[in-house]
């Protein structure tokens, strides 16, 4: 899994501790970032010492137990806890990956969680994805057709046809890659980044769709695709074992293909 650091910012000042039920044995310790912009104070880590023997085995069963038991203050989001829904993705030992799928004995030492990197925050372990979001919805993510609808059955798609999109329908959209990718961060703006890419490749191949060119014309930009420069961080984080540098690289070569070269 690809580990980067994470900006040092002077400003996060330590907070407050919260220490183990007297009597605990298996102790771990949790830094978790803290920071509330409508406060007007300076992000913080709060230190939350947990007794593993009364907790679930994975990081997100640590900080629900945090939010549950200990500090009811603690902002996160989570849903399926089964990595599907993409909600509880955060940094976690300098790593973008779920929540709920990472064990704590997976991290050696005191397990430091941090929002998804280079976001504006909402709140604590909140980022703000609306323009995440907005991108995706820039791709129009659906099928896009000129001819009817066969007027009694489906689309259908053939079982090799629906192998091309194996490897990319899986993708949740938890935004780890993307916020691990050194052009995303500086280009955010204008550079789909790689998730949004990698959704953008699941149309162009899904045989059933009738708008390839069209799809290309609107990736054809200077910004929007070719701000990535095969860094590949965001292979190395997907939690779902995905690969989104490859997709990226399969719509270049399509590109390349249309212009005969
Ligand atoms: S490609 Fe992987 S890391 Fe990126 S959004 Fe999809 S599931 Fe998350
Ligand atoms: S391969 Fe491309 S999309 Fe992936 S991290 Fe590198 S620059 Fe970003
Ligand atoms: S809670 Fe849904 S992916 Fe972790």
């Amino acid at each position: 899994m690809a580990k980067f650091r994470l900006p040092k910012n002077s400003r996060i000042t330590k907070g407050k501790h919260f220490p183990a039920p007297e009597g605990a044995k298996n102790v771990k310790t949790f830094r978790v970032y803290r920071y509330d912009p409508d406060g007007g104070e300076n992000p913080r880590m709060d230190t939350y010492d947990i007794d593993l023997d009364d907790c679930g085995p994975m990081v997100l069963d640590a900080v629900v137990k945090i939010k549950n038991e200990i500090d009811p203050t603690l902002t996160f989001r989570r849903s399926c806890r089964e990595g599907i829904c993409g909600s509880c993705a955060f940094n976690i030992d300098g790593t973008n990956t779920l929540a709920c799928t990472k064990g704590i004995d997976e991290v050696k030492g005191e397990v430091r969680i941090y929002p998804l990197p280079h976001m504006p925050v909402v709140k604590d372990l909140v980022p703000d994805l609306t323009h995440f979001y907005a991108q995706y919805a820039s791709i129009r993510p659906w099928l896009r057709t000129q001819s009817p609808a066969p007027p009694d059955k489906e689309r259908l798609q053939s079982p090799e046809d629906r192998k091309h999109i194996d490897g990319i329908y899986e993708c949740i959209l938890c935004a780890c890659c993307s916020t691990a990718c050194p052009s995303y961060w500086w280009n955010g703006e204008r550079y789909l980044g790689p998730a949004v890419l990698l959704q953008a490749y699941r149309w162009l191949v899904d045989s059933r769709d009738e708008s390839t060119g069209e799809r290309l014309d609107e990736l054809e930009d200077p910004f929007r695709l070719y701000r990535c420069h095969t860094i590949m961080n965001c292979t190395k984080t997907c939690p779902k074992g995905l690969n989104p540098a490859k997709a990226i690289a399969e719509i270049k070569k399509m590109m390349l293909a249309r212009r005969g070269l």
